[in-house]
């Protein structure tokens, strides 16, 4: 299986768990460093601290094999590594930087640890140029008559999608290494070499991920400028959704024939409510923040932004048309993480919509498949199952397209509603079968009703 790294692991978040759990099944001996002791007792079990598809399965296998190990220890995870990634989590901080606290305080316990040479990994989103500034922070801490020279930092951006994070890392479509110091950057290579090479079981040789080499202030600006980039195409497809309603257009046929170009391609360029989770908005944010800082106006950015928010009013506004008056309507709203296949709620659009919802005297009940309940909202009634949340409904919601949520039997929703209004968030449902229950169907980009079959897929 090649060569064999030696990797500490600091922080058990969606990302530093994913990496834990993967390079420990790659055959790499891995610890993983985490502070908080319940998170630690989980991990130690094979558990991961939060839900993420396949993760649970490699994170036992793994831990059974003794490949990977779990300690709150700084020195006993740096005196058993070589290569340590830090992964600790950057939530929004002020005026658009995000917040580095959890990164500087992990930096410094490594500092204090270290006495023998190690590559600093840094997965965390951090601000472009925060490479120096972490190095520096690590040498600050080191036991007296330590060499700095010691301490070399790598920066390795994150391209994980939850709900999809063990299926990323290991067929990535790249992987990104930035730092001036060459034998550091083939230390990290080494850990991915199994990835590179496609060599490891299960692994695909058809698709092997290109190695980006470079400087690290190039490689954190990727990180930003990929989320920035995914950001403004979701917005792009949404404004001309937008258009679409207006003109009469279906904006599922205009995304899939951009598609089709290959300039363009059919990924993220799905319309809907609009994008939510824990990077996209803090990352276009920072990025927008960092321009700024140097007096430039980061107008795409800023408008992507924009347009993110508008995607939610537009779609509080489509249930103030469709029920006159909002106030003492009540309201099914299905689906509450940011996207299918997740517990995570950060920036959720389902959120923002349904506190604006009740703000304005909606009476909302709330449904997801794994969410079941939103501290800021303690008001917001979340049920069970899906049709008690449209028990007497007067329109239904769609917010997060889970599978369960898209195959609903709309002849049992028409029963369980007094109203007859179904706005689609997320383009997910089938307008027909809706229809043909005798409810009103309303999507995104739909100023067609239904889609006639005038393009095919095959
Ligand atoms: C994102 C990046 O994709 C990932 O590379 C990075 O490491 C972290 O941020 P994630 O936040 O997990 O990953 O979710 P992602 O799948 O990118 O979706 C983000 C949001 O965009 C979701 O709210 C999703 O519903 C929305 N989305 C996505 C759309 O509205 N339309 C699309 O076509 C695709």
């Amino acid at each position: 299986m090649g060569l064999q790294s030696s990797i500490a692991v600091v922080g058990s978040g969606y990302v530093g768990t994913v990496v834990a759990a993967c390079m420990a099944t790659l055959g790499h001996e891995v610890v993983g460093v985490e502070i908080d002791s319940e998170k630690l007792e989980l991990l130690r079990n094979g558990d991961a601290p939060f839900y993420e598809p396949g993760l649970d399965e490699r994170l036992r296998s793994a831990v059974d094999s003794g490949r990977l190990t779990f300690t709150d220890d700084f020195e006993l995870a740096l005196e058993r590594s070589e290569v340590v990634f830090l992964c600790v989590d950057t939530p929004p901080g002020e005026n658009g930087h995000p917040n580095t606290t959890s990164v500087a305080a992990a930096a410094r316990a490594i500092g204090r640890a270290m006495y023998k040479p190690h590559v600093l990994v840094t997965k965390s989103t951090v601000p472009v140029g925060s490479g120096n500034w972490l190095a520096t922070t690590v040498e600050n801490e080191l036991p007296d008559g330590v060499d700095p020279s010691v301490i070399s930092v790598v920066s390795n951006p994150e391209f994980l999608r939850e709900g999809s994070a063990i299926d990323d890392f290991l067929y990535p479509d790249r992987i990104v290494l930035g730092s001036d110091d060459v034998t550091a950057l083939q230390l990290v290579q080494d850990a991915y070499q199994p990835i590179l090479d496609q060599s490891f079981p299960g692994a695909d040789p058809t698709h092997r991920p290109v190695l980006v080499r470079t400087d690290r202030s190039t490689a954190e600006t990727i990180k930003y400028a990929a989320n920035a980039f995914l950001a403004t195409k979701i917005s792009f497809i949404n404004e001309i959704a937008e258009i679409c309603e207006w003109v009469g257009a279906d904006i599922d046929e205009v995304a899939y024939a951009l598609g089709l170009d290959k300039r363009i391609s059919p990924e993220f360029l799905h319309a809907g409510v609009g994008w939510g989770g824990s990077c996209f908005a803090k990352d276009l944010e920072a990025l927008a923040a960092t321009a700024r800082s140097h007096g430039q106006e980061p107008r795409i950015l800023e408008a992507a932004t924009q347009v993110n928010k508008h995607q939610r009013h537009r779609l509080v506004r489509k249930l103030q048309e469709n029920l006159r008056p909002l106030r003492g309507s009540r309201i099914a709203l299905l689906g509450l993480a940011f996207k299918p296949n997740t517990d995570d709620t950060r920036d959720a659009p389902a959120i923002e919509i349904a506190a604006s919802l009740m703000e304005k005297g909606a009476i909302v009940r709330a449904y997801d498949p794994m969410v079941k309940s939103i501290p800021e909202l303690p008001n917001l009634q979340i049920v069970r199952d899906p049709y008690l949340a449209l028990e007497r409904a007067d329109a239904l919601v769609l917010v997060t397209e889970w599978a369960e949520l898209t195959k609903l039997d709309f002849h049992e929703v028409a029963t369980r509603m007094r109203g007859n209004i179904v706005v689609d968030g997320r383009n997910a449902f089938d307008p027909r079968a809706v229809k043909a229950a005798g409810l009103t169907y309303e999507g995104v980009g739909k100023g067609v009703m239904i889609s006639n079959g005038r393009y095919s897929r095959s």
